[in-house]
């Protein structure tokens, strides 16, 4: 009863909210749209191949943005000297005596002629400079693992600790039976680590976005940035920095979005009408900041293990290789427990240490979405989930087309299974987005999605945000986050019985080399958002950050499809084991 009048009041409070944000959800969009988007994921594979070249290229205007350089000229606030004015964080090739893995080393700490199943093993590490000395100092990036080959099996580290020395101690729990060898990547030197938070923090403007207006025939094209400061670029005399120009304000100050584009000469700012974000061009503004003291970081590398022994031999004497003893999924549980990875690897699939999951048949998945709706916002990964969804929940789930043409159903999500009443829904989230020109008119407010959903027992929710806020930093990214926890809480007061809120961890495979995007800034984003949502209760995070930090498959923004069955398989625990 309590629940039902609460339920009214906030109907109430919310039916504007709410009826808007139907709309959204029931908004088709057209084929322009959807082609915009599909654009967009293009560019996110071209963005990567940028960032896996490892080179650090300036791009050149284009001949249009040229021309709208030369017209912005006059009048605007153009204060040409800011660049120099902004912070120089020292470049790590200047620091002295960075680490160097080549001469960094491992060591397995007091091998033992065989080990059983649940035993834990240390290994010792130590970073060097170039002149082969030991650091004294620790904040290197590293990720160690436990891999055996054959075995298809692998884990992460339960914990890595820092002694602040240059020296690390990496422990584990042995999982399986068999020959198991340990590895240690070194993604990030402590230096590099320093540097890339340091323009974190002290140079947003890193990244280019775009705004279109169009009218008719007539279109201009003005940078965008969360802040009024921002760089335009003039080809004549390259990039200038514009502080509290004339914009165009698309902030939402409900939903935390700041979004600001510098006003069109000829057109009104409500004429905007396309997006695009680009790395590349970001990169020549983090250039310009660093005046043009080209930086660019080491790819992560191996180190080498310079002790006797490589591999430990493990015999099964335990029937539970979890080691732990197990809740059931409900919902609430935290993403890992403290000293433990959240799981490992065996025969590619994974098991949770988090709790007593199970690989879900077709025939249990499809009873369990019975009835349901599966709303996915997020970035790409998240819409990874439901593609894998639409295509793994058997022959009656169709997905719903909007064209022949090849690929639009990348760009928006949605599918229902009639005989089973289940339908799965994805849609992006807003600003900041990186990719190539989209119309803005399917780009919607996560907040106002959430606030969208029916919620109830039959709602289920799967959120991801973070690989579009690598560009900005984690007071920004909080501030985003706020609003989100509030849908979140209101989302499960609608309906009789809670909605299931899931939210999807980081993963690995950002790679990195230009300091404007690396897995570093993922993780600390990642550590971030699970800080925050830490204290809201009934939403489950799950742990994809360490899925994907050993699996064989390598690592990869957009994990195989054997990684994201698995990540999949968890959510589906989560959502399934919900009594009624
Ligand atoms: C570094 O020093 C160690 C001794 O601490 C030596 O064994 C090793 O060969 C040296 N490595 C290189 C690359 O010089
Ligand atoms: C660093 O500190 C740890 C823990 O105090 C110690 O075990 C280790 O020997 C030290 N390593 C070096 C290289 O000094
Ligand atoms: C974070 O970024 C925002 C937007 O660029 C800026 O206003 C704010 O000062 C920054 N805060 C910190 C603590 O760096
Ligand atoms: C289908 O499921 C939705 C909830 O997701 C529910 O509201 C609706 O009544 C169901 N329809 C049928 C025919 O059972
Ligand atoms: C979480 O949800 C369950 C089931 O709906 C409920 O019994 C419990 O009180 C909720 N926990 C909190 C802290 O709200």
């Amino acid at each position: 009863m309590a629940e039902m009048k609460s339920n009214n009041i906030l109907s109430e409070d919310f039916k504007d909210i709410i009826n808007h944000g139907k709309n959204i959800w029931r908004r088709k969009p057209s084929m322009r749209d959807l082609l915009l988007w599909l654009v967009i994921v293009g560019m996110t594979y071209l963005m990567l191949a940028f960032f896996i070249t490892g080179r650090v290229k300036l791009s050149h205007p284009k001949p249009s943005q040229r021309k709208f350089s030369a017209r912005m000229r006059d009048e605007r606030n153009i204060d040409s000297n800011a660049p120099a004015k902004l912070p120089i964080v020292t470049s790590p090739a200047t620091t002295s005596n960075p680490t160097v893995a080549r001469k960094s080393f491992f060591y397995i700490q007091y091998p033992k002629a065989s080990y059983n199943v649940c035993d834990r093993l240390a290994i010792y590490i130590e970073v060097r400079d170039g002149n082969n000395k030991t650091k004294t100092r620790g904040g290197d990036f590293m990720w160690p693992y436990l891999q055996t080959v054959s075995l298809r099996a692998s884990t992460p580290a339960d914990k890595v600790i820092d002694h602040g020395n240059g020296s690390y101690t990496a422990l584990f729990t042995l999982h399986w039976a068999g020959e198991i060898e340990p590895f240690v990547r070194l993604v990030l030197s402590s230096e590099e680590a320093y540097f890339v938070r340091s323009i974190r923090d002290r140079i947003p403007y890193r990244f280019a976005y775009d705004a279109k207006f169009t009218d008719g025939k007539t279109s201009e094209v003005t940078p965008c940035h969360i802040t009024k400061d921002m760089y335009v670029d003039k080809a004549a005399k390259g990039l200038l920095f514009v502080k509290k120009a004339e914009v165009c304000d698309f902030s939402d100050p409900r939903t935390g979005s700041t979004w600001y584009c510098l006003k069109p000469k000829s057109l009104s700012c409500s004429h905007r009408s396309n997006h695009r974000g680009s790395p590349e061009r970001g990169n020549s503004y983090l250039q310009q900041a660093l005046l043009h003291k080209k930086v660019s970081l080491a790819k992560p590398e191996m180190l080498k293990n310079t002790g006797n022994v490589r591999t430990v031999k493990v015999m099964s004497k335990v029937s539970d290789s979890a080691c732990l003893d197990l809740p059931h999924c409900n919902p609430g549980l935290p993403p890992k427990r403290a000293d433990h990875s959240a799981g490992y690897y065996f025969k590619d699939l994974w098991k949770s240490k988090v709790c007593l999951a199970s690989e879900l048949q077709l025939k249990e998945t499809i009873e369990c979405l019975r009835n349901k709706h599966l709303f996915f916002i997020g970035d790409s990964t998240i819409r990874q989930w439901f593609w894998y969804l639409v295509s793994h929940t058997g022959q009656t789930m169709k997905e719903h087309i909007t064209s022949t043409e090849a690929g639009v159903r990348r760009v928006y999500g949605h599918a229902f299974d009639n005989a089973h009443n289940i339908t799965l829904d994805f849609r992006f989230h807003d600003y900041p987005l990186i990719g190539d020109w989209i119309s803005t008119s399917v780009i919607y407010s996560a907040v106002d999605l959430i606030d969208s959903l029916p919620g109830g027992r039959d709602t289920v929710l799967g959120f991801t945000m973070c690989a579009h806020f690598t560009f900005t930093n984690l007071t920004y990214y909080l501030s985003r986050l706020e609003p989100i926890r509030d849908a979140i809480v209101r989302l499960q007061t609608r309906g009789t019985g809670k909605a299931t809120v899931i939210i999807k961890s980081a993963n690995t495979g950002t790679l990195q080399v230009t300091p404007v995007n690396t897995e570093l800034l993922c993780y600390d984003l990642d550590l971030t958002m699970r800080a925050f949502f830490r204290e809201v209760p009934n939403v489950t995070i799950i742990d994809v950050w360490d899925m994907t930090l050993s699996h064989r498959g390598g690592y990869n923004i957009h994990p195989s499809k054997l990684v994201v069955g698995e990540e999949v398989n968890l959510f589906l625990n989560f959502v399934c084991s919900k009594r009624a």
